[in-house]
């Protein structure tokens, strides 16, 4: 990534001297900042009077414009005293990750003495004493006393430039290496780093930075101080590890060797109630905490995932162009990538990326149970559900056709796979979660549910003895209405999903944008879809897709289809748990008068829980002695 490195101190520590050197060792380009003051500046300072900061302020903001227009060919080296904090700001705005500081030090005396001897400098020495007084010395730069040689200087800038990385990525698991090589690929020099445990992670970072012609810059460490101070600050640290306590662990390691200022990305799977306590530990300490949920796989890792970062948006702008620059595009080539909100909101919407990854996942399941009811191969099924892309094509139902096609000697993978179904939390948290908010997102459940099931295998074989179908032949479904109950649960499910994120978005006073969501949603993740790109503009107008006149429009003609063929399977003992739900919920969530009165009696009526009435608007409660 190309960089610029400024050169920075008081008048008279030799920046220029220093600047043109470094400047023709890298092979770069080098600018004076005194060259691009105003006359104005220049006259101003010759008189003896000291410039305030509305004089810079334009002299900055021009080194500023130069800086950038530089950054778009090469790096390059700029000399100026940037004494105070806001002037480096100014200086770096919009492209604060690629701008490098050298800060060159001294005593007042050296330096003193040093602008005595000088004749050709246009700032009287007396004007020295002001700016050692502006002074705020840079907590993000390169060191140097201006006692060592312009030559060891040099070298020092070099070797710190040499050994000074980007971006941190902690821990080489499948989703760590990929998001290294990915960093990689974009250009960022980085550091990566692995435990060391003997016998089992020995020189992991080492062995990997080896594999790859992608990481020949990459720095490996198995020695966390080693690998924290080998990152420019503020540091930008991207953990990837199992989620929970191993988590905490992690961060107990590095919170001693972090400074204030410093962002720490967490891209696992966790927990967002964990998130947000993390944050706010992290924040007492002055350190940035982003919970980062990271969709896509170890492929989509690799060549684009697609990313939801959650907390500060300061801290986002630290690490933006990362994990945009990493990200997969959309269709208008834009990151994948976006400010979720605070907290743990980047975590939460990720936990319901999976609750609607379960449902899709199962709903893809059960339109194989009842293609293969009807008779068909795995290969036959492929076949159909090839024909569905031009309608209803998703990254699950691409892999789901490989999966079916899958050979192994003449017989198909996948009816050699045990059908047990296992699961990491995460859809758990969701249904957790959906509960403790009260939002019905049924089809989560319904599909974790079903993940349950499977798994009591011996027990289940145990029931089918008694329970066993009388077989299928009766079973009267087509292709045609098959595909279409597909669409109305693929409808209701990401109803359901968006409808608690935008719950938990007002009630954790998050102001999620869903269109924003559903955009870094439509590449890169798992439940990326046709569906999903169509949800980006249905956001744009509202945040219940129920109200969408298309959507409704939608599910009206899909509805006779996902009635006929849940009926049918119900006759027929086809399990379609997830799909028999979409349907029902419908029924009983778009009903004006449901039979919640009865439950209001009963409840008042063992527990005097008490009930309100419809002929009365005022709210008010009653209880009656129903004896
Ligand atoms: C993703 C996936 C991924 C998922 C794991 C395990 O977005 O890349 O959702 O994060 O968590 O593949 O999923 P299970 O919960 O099904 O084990």
């Amino acid at each position: 990534m190309t960089k610029v490195i400024f050169i920075i101190g008081v008048s008279g520590s030799g920046k220029s001297t220093i600047g043109k050197l470094l400047a023709d060792e890298l092979g770069i380009p080098f600018f004076d900042g005194d060259d691009f003051h105003p006359k104005s500046n220049i006259k101003k300072i010759s008189s003896g009077h000291p410039l305030n900061d509305d004089d810079r302020q334009g002299w900055l903001e021009t080194l500023n414009s130069l800086a950038i227009q530089q950054l778009l060919k090469n790096s390059c080296v700029i000399v100026c005293s940037a004494l105070k904090q806001k002037y480096r700001d100014t200086l770096s705005l919009n492209f604060e990750n690629q701008a490098k500081w050298v800060h060159l030090s001294g005593s007042f005396e050296q330096i003193f003495e040093r602008l005595n001897s000088r004749t050709e400098h246009f700032m009287p020495s007396e004007l020295l004493k002001s700016q050692f007084e502006i002074l705020e010395v840079p907590k993000n730069a390169i060191q140097l006393d201006i006692s060592l040689t312009p030559k060891d200087i040099v070298q020092k800038v070099k070797e710190a430039l040499e050994h000074t990385t980007e971006f941190g990525l902690f821990g080489l698991g499948v989703m760590g290496k990929s998001l290294a090589r990915n960093l990689a690929q974009k250009g960022f020099k980085i550091s990566i780093f692995n435990r060391h445990v003997d016998g089992s992670e020995e020189d992991i970072a080492k062995n990997f930075k080896h594999e790859f012609d992608e990481l020949s810059t990459a720095l490996p460490f198995d020695n966390v101080e080693s690998f924290i101070n080998s990152l420019e600050v503020p540091r930008k640290i991207m953990v990837m590890v199992n989620a929970g306590k191993i988590t905490d662990m992690v961060i107990e390691d590095l919170v001693p060797f972090l400074s204030e200022g410093d962002v720490l990305i967490d891209g696992g799977n966790s927990n967002y109630h964990d998130t947000k306590a993390r944050f706010d530990y992290l924040k007492s300490k002055g350190i940035h905490f982003v919970g980062a949920g990271v969709s896509g796989g170890e492929e989509g890792a690799l060549k684009g995932p697609s990313i939801m970062p959650g907390g500060d948006k300061e801290s986002y702008k630290k690490i933006q162009p990362f994990l945009e620059a990493i990200a997969a595009k959309d269709e208008n080539d834009l990151p994948c990538c976006t400010y979720i909100g605070t907290e743990g909101s980047g975590h939460f919407v990720k936990m319901v990326h999976n609750g609607i990854e379960y449902v899709e996942m199962q709903l893809l399941a059960e339109e194989y149970t009842m293609l293969k009811a009807l008779g068909h191969n795995p290969d036959q099924i492929a076949t159909i559900l090839e024909s569905w892309k031009s309608h209803s094509n998703s990254y699950l139902l691409e892999i789901t056709i490989d999966i079916l096609r899958k050979k192994e000697g003449d017989d198909w993978l996948v009816n050699k796979i045990m059908d047990k179904a296992g699961n990491k939390s995460t859809g758990n948290w969701t249904t957790i979660t959906t509960a403790q908010l009260g939002v019905p997102s049924t089809m989560i459940a319904s599909a974790l549910f079903a993940r349950f099931s499977s798994f009591y295998k011996d027990e289940r074989t145990a029931a089918n003895r008694h329970f066993k179908s009388d077989g299928n032949s009766a079973l009267n479904l087509n292709e045609e209405d098959i595909l279409k109950a597909y669409q109305f649960g693929r409808l209701i499910n990401h109803y359901q999903g968006f409808k608690l994120i935008r719950e938990a978005s007002n009630n954790y006073q998050w102001d999620l944008n869903l269109s924003e969501l559903s955009r870094i949603w439509t590449n890169g993740c798992i439940i990326k879809s046709d569906l999903m790109v169509e949800l980006v503009t249905v956001f744009k107008t509202t945040d219940n897709i129920l109200t969408n006149e298309h959507i409704i429009q939608q599910l009206k003609d899909l509805k006779p289809a996902v009635k006929k063929v849940v009926s049918e399977c119900i006759l027929n003992d086809v399990p379609i748990p997830t799909l028999n739900d979409s349907i029902s919920f419908l029924n009983n969530f778009a009903i004006e008068n449901s039979s919640a009165n009865l439950i209001q009696a009963q409840r008042d009526y063992f527990g005097a829980h008490t009930y309100q009435r419809l002929d009365d608007v005022s709210g008010k409660f009653y209880h009656t002695n129903w004896k």
